[in-house]
């Protein structure tokens, strides 16, 4: 094999193994579905509760109810549980994340003699490095979690990287339509647009903790070619991912092994700090501590953007009722937490200046929140 026969892949932004037909025609069914589903479907569901008297009434003044989340949310969801159309959005929701992998390991699995002959590809090097470092303690709620319903979690099987990247990525997440993310949504413009919220013009360097593999990184470098990039994450697998698809870009990121509330990086050391889609993977005290370390690397006047779904106050509240829906049966625990958290309020506190929270799509997501360290 080499790397010019190798298919081009929509979600990657490099050449990966493709499935074969019977895997891909799976794959394709589920993204179907879901994109279905989340689009019109969920439209009906949404008229369902705006035309019941209860749900008409909680979407009033639904920020600034004065009632523990707990209790709004409970509400909203008996409302949006009335409609039979969203019980149908629910089910399916489920059916398909269970099935990704149901289907997609297999499906890869028919393809391991591919997969490795990919991963044996020598790369021409860009000068990147990957620094594992296996004495770092991991969080139990990292390593015991099954995270989107993924058997084993995020390092539970030695090819999710071509499950997740000729596959679910390719197939499924591309159109859209699960979590936060709204059916047509283009997730790579999406991580594109929020790296252009950093408010300056260039930056020298720019490190993102749970970086995972290469997907927000490959953005940062997309809006800001220039900069340093820094990666690091819990992840072995995900880190090789990530290492391995940047240096087939040619492009030069150094990734670590390192606990966000840890990062080991001098003080004073980075001009920006991004975070995508990690704050939702870790309880609150790991997100503070998180913001913390992030605030200590940033050099003074350097800024953090960070970017997760948005808080219960700033959706409608059957979308709110979605969003904690992933809590229960999506493999997310700490979706809800960290959804009745003003964050950008917490920033202030820790001591970040010029803290805005703002969004940029439908549905409120992606949500903003980005602050600086005091100049
Ligand atoms: C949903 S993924 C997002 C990955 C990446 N930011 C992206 O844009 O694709 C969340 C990531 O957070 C990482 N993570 C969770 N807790 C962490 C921690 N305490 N330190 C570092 N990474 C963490 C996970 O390993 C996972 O890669």
């Amino acid at each position: 094999m080499t790397n010019a026969s190798l298919p081009e892949s929509p979600i990657t932004p490099f050449k990966t193994v493709s499935l074969a037909q019977r895997g891909r025609a799976g794959m394709e069914f589920l993204g179907s579905l879901q994109s279905f589903v989340a689009g019109t479907v969920r439209q009906r569901a949404r008229a369902d509760f705006n035309a019941d008297p209860e749900g008409a009434a909680l979407a009033q003044n639904w920020a600034q109810r004065n009632e523990p989340w707990s209790e709004r949310i409970a509400k909203a969801k008996a409302v949006a549980e009335r409609s039979t159309t969203y019980r149908y959005d629910r089910l399916m929701q489920r059916y398909v994340a269970e099935e990704v992998y149901t289907k997609g390991i297999p499906a890869t699995e028919a393809r391991r003699a591919e997969a490795e002959a990919f991963y044996a590809i020598p790369i021409k090097p860009a000068g990147g490095s990957l620094e594992l470092d296996p004495s770092i303690p991991i969080p139990k709620y990292h390593s015991e979690t099954e995270w989107h319903l993924m058997p084993g979690g995020w390092d539970g099987y030695d090819l999710y990287g071509i499950t997740m990247g000729s596959g679910v990525g390719p197939l499924v997440f591309v159109r859209g339509g699960f979590a936060a993310v709204e059916a047509g949504d283009d997730l790579r413009q999406q991580r594109i647009d929020v790296a252009k919220q950093f408010p300056k013009k260039s930056y020298g360097r720019i490190y993102e903790p749970g970086c995972g593999g290469f997907g927000t990184l490959a953005a940062v470098h997309k809006v800001f070619p220039e900069a340093e990039l820094v990666g690091s994450d819990l992840s072995p697998h995900l880190l090789r991912q990530g290492h391995m698809g940047a240096e087939r870009m040619g492009i030069k990121v150094d990734f670590k092994q390192r606990d966000a509330r840890d990062t080991k990086e001098p003080s004073n050391s980075v001009d920006g700090v991004i975070m995508y889609a990690l704050q939702h993977e870790m309880p609150i005290d790991v997100n503070i501590d998180t913001l913390k370390e992030a605030l200590r690397i940033l050099k003074p006047g350097g800024d953090l953007v960070m970017s997760d779904p948005p808080p219960f106050a700033a959706v409608h509240p059957l979308q709110a009722v979605v969003l904690d829906w992933d809590t229960e049966h999506r493999g997310e625990p700490f979706f809800t937490v960290t959804r009745e958290v003003e964050w950008a309020d917490v920033m202030k506190e820790l001591g970040f200046v010029n803290v805005e929270a703002y969004t940029i799509g439908a549905q409120g997501y992606p949500y903003i929140v980005r602050g600086s360290k005091p100049a």
